[in-house]
């Protein structure tokens, strides 16, 4: 798990410039947070399969960890990998705005 983290740490981090997604980019990604992650965070993001994803939960991991675990995933647990869906940087973003609570 801690090879897995520290590869997808690389992986963003090889993004270098965490350049933020352009803004019809960045609605599209907060509606799939809403729609595809929603099915398994609660519409609202407030947990049910899987926990909420609020600035509360999320205090115990870094943001290059919640965007680690975005894009591969928690192996062994139903949290399936966004790799196919975002790139690293929009991970990223989506990260910081989970910790933020900016989810709308
Ligand atoms: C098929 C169900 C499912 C979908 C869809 C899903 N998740 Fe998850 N997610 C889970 C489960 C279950 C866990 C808890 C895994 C565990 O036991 O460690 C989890 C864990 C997480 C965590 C870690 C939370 C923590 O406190 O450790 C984050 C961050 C996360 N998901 C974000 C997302 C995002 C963002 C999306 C959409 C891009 C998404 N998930 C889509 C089921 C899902």
């Amino acid at each position: 798990m801690k090879q897995l983290l520290s590869t997808a740490t690389l992986l963003i981090l090889a993004g270098i410039v965490h350049a933020a997604p352009k803004p019809a980019r960045q609605q599209e990604i907060l509606y799939l947070l809403h729609q595809d992650c929603g099915a398994c965070h609660g519409i609202q993001l407030k947990g049910g399969l899987g926990p909420a994803l609020n600035p509360k939960q999320l205090s115990h991991l870094t943001r290059e960890q919640v965007a680690a675990t975005i894009l591969h995933g928690r192996p062994g647990t139903p949290m399936p990998p966004w790799l196919p869906f975002l790139k690293p940087d929009e991970a990223w973003w989506l990260a910081g705005r989970l910790k933020e609570g900016k989810t709308e």
